[in-house]
């Protein structure tokens, strides 16, 4: 039903209409592209041949850091991310990562209890890490 698959440049589009839609202060168009032209990895799952959620991911051995993950507004809740982020912890697996690591903001109780089901612990605060409204990051990493 659900199909997770590499990103390629052809979904570039498709995922950064999801990035505006889901995210209040969504990446520029430019960062998305420049993102995957120094290497950053993707997945995306499609359901249906509709993409419906994508994971940006920067793998520097032996660690990797999530970049950016986002699950259609009406398709959220519903096991997406759950399934995107443990297709990327395998891939990292595989590759021999040994840590993960991301930054949430504090508002964002969501994707924090999403991370910490998966075993994530909350490290540090980065304060006024996010330039649009000064908000506090949380800094979360991952032993795989
Ligand atoms: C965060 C996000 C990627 C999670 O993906 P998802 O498909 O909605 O999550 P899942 O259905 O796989 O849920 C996994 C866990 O997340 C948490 N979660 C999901 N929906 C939640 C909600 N509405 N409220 C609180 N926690 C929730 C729960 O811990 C859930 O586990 P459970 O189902 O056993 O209760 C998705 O909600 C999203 O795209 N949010 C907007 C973008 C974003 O904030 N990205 C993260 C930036 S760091």
């Amino acid at each position: 039903m659900y199909k997770i698959s590499l990103m390629g440049f052809s979904d570039l589009e498709e995922a950064y209409k999801i990035e505006l839609d889901v995210n209040p202060s969504p990446w520029k168009y430019e960062t998305f592209l420049s993102s995957f032209e120094v290497g950053h990895k993707g997945l995306i799952c499609k359901k249906d041949n509709l993409m419906i959620g994508f994971i940006i991911f920067s793998p520097i051995s032996p660690e990797a850091h999530i970049l950016s993950i986002s699950v259609r507004n009406e398709m959220q809740s519903k096991g997406i991310g759950t399934l995107l982020l443990k297709s990327m912890l395998d891939q990292c697996k595989v590759m021999n990562y040994k840590k993960i690591f991301l930054e949430v903001r504090v508002s964002n109780e969501k994707a924090i209890n999403f991370y910490e089901k998966f075993g994530f612990s909350k490290d540090a605060i980065r304060n006024n890490y996010y330039t649009d409204n000064s908000e506090d990051a949380l800094l979360m990493s991952l032993s795989i």
